[in-house]
């Protein structure tokens, strides 16, 4: 199987997870595509959805399926997106698709966080991918220094805007021994919007797809 196969049968499965007449918050990559996909196919059977990012509310759109404003909510019981990597606490690295803090967002209101990966993303320690911080234009040069001060080596995304109109910054060579502790204390450097870090709010439910079927691992 190709690792777009192995993204596409996590989906599937994770359509299971979407209860009947709900609004469904949805995350933003190449393996959330398929699951909206597959929303697109059941779509008389949910109130709506809300989205993480331009291109994923675009897509939805395109299937038809309704678009809600986060502020119109109070319920959201199921959040399904990807990672870019995965640890045997559920922690993440997120933003490899720059929509880092939409998804955050949205990962914080919803009661259930359904995360859908291929094999590849899960990893004993966070870090060999580099960890995605949004930073405000402004900002830039001091984040980098901080995060510098912290360890890493930032690398601006060259020619990246986020759909909130900041940059990122993508922190190499890190070993995350503590991912809880890592995404506060680059949450405290002013002008940080958000870092990859999905540590005090992570997945409650993994779906791990291998050739040999999808895991379902809580
Ligand atoms: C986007 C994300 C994605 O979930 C992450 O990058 C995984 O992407 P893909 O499903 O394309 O492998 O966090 O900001």
């Amino acid at each position: 199987m190709t690792q777009d196969e192995l993204k596409k049968a996590a989906a599937i499965v994770a359509l299971e997870y979407v209860p009947e007449g709900a609004v469904i918050g949805v995350g933003t990559g190449s393996t959330v595509n398929h699951f909206i996909d597959g929303l697109g196919t059941m779509r008389e059977r949910i109130a709506g959805a809300v989205s993480s990012s331009e291109a994923s509310s675009a897509r939805l759109q395109a299937l038809g399926i309704p678009l809600l404003d986060l502020n119109q909510i109070t319920d959201l019981p199921v959040y399904v997106d990807g990672a870019d990597e995965i640890d045997d606490s559920f922690a993440m690295i997120k933003g490899g698709g720059g929509a880092l803090t939409r998804e955050k967002i949205v990962a914080a209101v919803a009661t259930r966080f359904i995360c859908i990966c291929d094999a590849s993303k899960r990893v004993e320690c966070l870090g060999v991918f580099p960890l995605p911080v949004e930073v405000l234009p402004m900002a830039r040069a001091y984040v980098e220094r901080e995060l510098t001060r912290l360890g890493g080596r930032p690398v601006l995304r060259e020619g990246f805007v986020t759909d909130n109109g900041n940059l990122i910054l993508d922190v190499h060579g890190l070993r995350i021994a503590d991912p809880r502790r890592l995404e506060t204390d680059i949450n405290q450097i002013v002008g940080v919007v958000a870092n990859g870090l999905f540590a005090h709010r992570g997945a409650d439910i993994l779906l791990l797809a291998t050739p040999g079927g999808v895991d379902r691992m809580v």
